[in-house]
């Protein structure tokens, strides 16, 4: 029987909650997870829980960044390390760099003489400087700080003011126009920016953390016409299926030296899954299945530097595989066939792709375009 009402979905939290708070990294809520998800979990979204569940995952992500900071994120670069992932988001935002800088000559090409990129979820600004970095290679891209205004979005006040002061401001790229930093999330930025104010978004490990599409509308009003949205994330399908998340929490209960089965038992019980587990992995690459490995090696690497420090984070996230983030981004009226932008998108004039394997399957950068308006079909996203 699927879940759909409000008392059935909090018991299912109070069950997760109950069964893995006392790792080093619990669950958190399965409302984390993106939401194409859930009814492989019991769920049924309806139009009575949708915005229930919504902002059960917003306040749970938003309760665990206000915990974050430095150490949190010493921690998850000493685990990214420790898994073999060597520069981890740095190697996203090199990628990303790439891209942008070619839809910005492009554009530039194309009689554009002003250009606004902005960064969301800008962290200490690690990906606008790989765009710097980029930017200074060559005389052709460096004068394009002649052209170019910046803005960092980024809710972490600290962070931001911080990365401006050691990595923007001292960087040597000649900027005619300061970058400008709005500190706020996603969520309160969006409003406040006018339709199609921006040429290029860029953004790198930020949307693994929003179950719902929604973002992708509101990344879709604020471009330009022959605007271009230039995202890196991680793409784990790990949480599709309860079955799979069975060797991260025996490894979590191993790390923690507990033989017992107990946990497995019960979660295996309450989410119904059969004994042979082996199929739920049938229809991946063999790429997503090491994906998926590496993700929990991560895990309990990032585990391990949290209990040193007496910290938590929670492994639910809403990872999903790019293809279901380029369909996502095709619904919200984005253009991410590399053919039609070829032919229809200023901006690609100089791209030789769109989609950027860091990581084959599970780390990649993929660059889509606004489809041109009569094109676009503004139709809800599907739920379900
Ligand atoms: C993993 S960091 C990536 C930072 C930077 N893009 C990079 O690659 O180094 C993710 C950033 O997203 C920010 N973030 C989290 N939730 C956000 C939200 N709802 N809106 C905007 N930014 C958010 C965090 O504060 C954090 O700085």
């Amino acid at each position: 029987m699927m879940k759909k009402k409000i008392g059935d979905l909090e018991e299912i939290d109070k069950f997760l909650h109950e069964l893995t708070d006392d790792l080093s990294m619990p669950s958190g809520s399965l409302f984390r997870i993106a939401h194409q998800y859930l009814k492989n979990w019991g769920v049924e979204i309806t139009r009575d829980n949708l915005e229930w569940i919504k902002e059960k995952a917003y306040n749970s992500y938003m309760e665990e960044w206000e915990r974050s900071g430095d150490e949190i994120n010493t921690a998850i670069k000493r685990a990214i390390i420790a898994t073999g992932l060597g520069e981890g988001d740095n190697i996203l935002n090199k990628n990303v760099a790439a891209m942008a800088v070619e839809h910005m000559l492009a554009l530039h090409d194309s009689g554009k003489r002003t250009l606004r990129v902005c960064d969301i979820g800008a962290g200490d600004g690690a990906t606008t400087v790989a765009i710097f970095n980029r930017m200074e290679r060559y005389a052709e891209t460096a004068a394009l700080g002649e052209v170019t205004r910046f803005y960092l979005l980024e809710p972490s006040d600290e962070r931001i003011m911080k990365g401006v002061k050691e990595n923007i401001n001292t960087h040597s790229l000649k900027m005619k126009h300061k970058p400008g930093v709005v500190t706020l999330t996603h969520e309160e930025a969006m409003s406040l920016f006018r339709e199609g104010v921006f040429d290029i978004a860029v953004t790198s490990a930020v949307y693994h953390h929003m179950p719902f599409p929604d973002y992708l509308n509101d990344i879709h009003r604020i471009l330009s016409d022959d605007g271009v949205l230039v995202m890196g994330d991680w793409f784990y399908n790990i949480f599709e299926y309860p079955a799979r998340v069975l060797p991260l929490l025996e490894s979590l209960d191993r790390e923690q030296r507990n033989t017992e089965q107990r946990r497995i038992d019960a979660f295996r019980k309450y989410f119904d899954i059969p004994f042979d587990t082996a199929a739920w992995n049938d229809d991946l690459t063999v790429e997503q299945i090491m994906g998926n490995k590496i993700f929990t090696i991560y895990t309990v690497a990032l585990a391990n530097e949290l209990s040193d420090m007496g910290k938590k984070l929670y492994f639910f996230e809403a990872f999903e595989p790019l293809s279901d983030r380029l369909k996502k981004m095709e619904g919200a009226g984005f253009e991410t066939d590399f053919a039609e932008l070829k032919k229809k998108h200023v901006a690609f004039a100089r791209s030789i792709n769109n989609i950027r394997r860091v990581f084959p399957d599970f780390a990649c950068a993929v660059s889509a375009g606004k489809k041109i308006r009569n094109e676009t079909k503004k139709e809800p996203q599907k739920i379900k």
